[in-house]
């Protein structure tokens, strides 16, 4: 990859959000790596996004990556280590199961097994495996939500095995941001707001500001801060 480009692995980046944060961190001269579960869209959809990074003197670079599959994680770090010397960013995006049909009384407990599969151990297994890539400064982001915020749902039900999966997400930023805070790593959750991708639906705002919420979070200084919870770069309750 570019030697002097900063260098970037989001998870879940063939559409929706991870996929717009591809596309602005390219735009300003980022190498990125572009994970997909899928091979064939995330080789479509880097090659889209590769104009717009040389020009920017970035480079876009599908690499496939399931993040609910240890063995897919595994193969990912390993050809992302023949790539590249280093991470200075990993964002931890894929997601799933914005269960609004079911409240925790009568849920489907296979739905909420793949939720925290996906949302909770996919950024722990993902994290775990590239920390070797992660050096002084690099910012490790789990891309959370308000919905598992404690003071934000105010006692609300629904959505029950999305929110206790990010709740846990968020336990896990801390967590994790405990391990590597001597390495100087900064490890923070961020919540894109209510974004109108295929998750969450028409309503919501565009992708770009969602995009913009976590890309702060990608950008900070290596004196910024660790082990928080933000939105749209202002500190938000856990
Ligand atoms: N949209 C919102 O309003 C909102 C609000 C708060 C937080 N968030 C969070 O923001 C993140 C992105 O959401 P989004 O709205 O962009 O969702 P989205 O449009 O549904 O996109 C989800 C992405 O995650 C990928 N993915 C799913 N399972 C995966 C797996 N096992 N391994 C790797 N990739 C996987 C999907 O790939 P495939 O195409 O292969 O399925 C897709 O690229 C999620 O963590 C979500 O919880 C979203």
């Amino acid at each position: 990859m570019t030697a002097a480009s900063p260098v970037a692995l989001v998870t879940g980046a063939n559409r929706g959000i991870g996929r717009e944060l591809v596309r602005q961190l390219a735009e300003r001269g980022w190498s990125v790596l572009l994970g997909s579960r899928h091979e064939a869209p995330g080789r479509a959809v880097a090659a889209e996004l590769s104009a717009g990074a040389s020009a920017a003197g970035g480079e876009v670079v599908p690499v496939p990556l399931d993040v609910g599959d240890a063995d897919s994680v595994g193969a990912a770090a390993q050809l992302v280590r023949g790539r590249v010397e280093h991470l200075d960013a990993l964002v931890n995006n894929a997601g799933i199961h914005y269960d609004t049909w079911q409240d925790a009384i009568d849920a489907d407990l296979a739905v909420a097994a793949e939720a925290l599969e996906v949302n909770l151990l996919g950024p722990w297994r993902t994290t775990a495996a590239f920390a070797p890539l992660l050096r002084r400064g690099s910012r490790v982001v789990n891309v959370s939500s308000g919905a598992g915020s404690f003071a934000e749902n105010g006692g609300a039900g629904g959505t029950p095995a999305y929110a206790v999966s990010k709740a846990a997400l968020d336990m896990l930023t801390v967590k994790l941001a405990a391990d590597l805070r001597p390495r100087g790593v900064l490890v923070n959750a961020v919540c894109p707001g209510w974004v109108a991708t295929d998750m969450g639906g028409s309503g919501g705002r565009p992708v770009e500001q969602g995009a913009a919420s976590v890309r702060w979070a990608v950008e900070l200084p290596a004196d910024g801060p660790t082990g928080g919870f933000f939105r749209d770069g202002r500190r938000i309750p856990w």
